[in-house]
């Protein structure tokens, strides 16, 4: 159980974090239309009276909603935290975010994921309930291998390059929905025009082995051919990793 009870000051925001807020939802509302997975709009739809370009979601209203919908919540975390609290938190049905909005004069870089990345990203897909299903699981697996460290660095591999980088690949092109991308006007770019990157196929055991870095645009992306597949990677995952125990 993750053990600080923190809360969202929603008081504390200014009017130039709103001014943020509505910038970086719609700008990223309209540039999404052609780039992400049909999956998204019926998830943002359902999420919409409390996740909009209209004000910084308010947790108090956005979390009961989440909640009602797919019996999933928010947990409020100072920012990353360690990874088997994160198992643990998903594995409750608990999503952690933070609730620091970056600046204006930082809209497009920032060194660790603010409240626009966790909301914006995470959050609407977790109103789909076999991705939410998904999350729970991942987090099951997760805490059941965490004193692995193999087979953590397997799953946080798993993580980064489905649920934060994730693309799929069909006859149309690139469809993200990967939270990394979607909360990222110049890597959602980046992705729909395929500049400085390479598109490989999915496969699961390659994707285990990757080593990847943070704070830079991703130049390499696996590409599953729908965003249903990945519903069906845990099972194998799971298998896979218990080998190593
Ligand atoms: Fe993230």
């Amino acid at each position: 159980m993750y053990k600080t009870m923190m809360q969202q000051n929603y008081a504390a925001y200014q009017a130039e974090d709103q001014a943020v807020w509505q910038l970086l939802f719609q700008r990223q509302w309209d540039n999404l239309k052609d780039k992400a997975v049909g999956e998204l709009w019926p998830a943002l739809e359902a999420a919409k009276t409390a996740l909009n370009g209209q004000e910084i979601p308010n947790f108090n209203q956005l979390s009961p909603l989440l909640q009602k919908e797919q019996n999933f919540s928010i947990e409020v975390v100072p920012g990353l935290i360690p990874v088997e609290e994160f198992f643990a938190l998903l594995a409750q049905r608990r999503f952690p975010s933070s609730t620091w909005l970056r600046k204006m004069e930082e809209l497009d870089y920032l060194e660790e994921p603010d409240m626009f990345h966790d909301t914006f990203g995470h959050i609407p897909l977790l109103f789909n309930a076999q991705y939410a299903d998904f999350m729970q699981e991942f987090g099951r697996i997760g805490l059941q291998l965490a004193h692995l460290p193999e087979a953590v660095a397997a799953l946080e591999r798993l993580y980064w390059f489905t649920i934060e980088f994730g693309v799929c690949q069909n006859a149309q092109g690139q469809e993200i929905y990967g939270a990394g991308i979607l909360s990222s006007f110049g890597e959602s770019i980046q992705v729909h025009q395929g500049n400085n990157c390479e598109f490989r196929p999915f496969q699961l055991e390659t994707v285990l082995q990757h080593h990847f870095y943070k704070h830079e645009m991703q130049s390499v992306y696996y590409c599953l051919d729908n965003f249903q597949s990945l519903f069906g990677l845990l099972k194998e995952v799971e298998q896979r990793l218990l080998s190593l125990a």
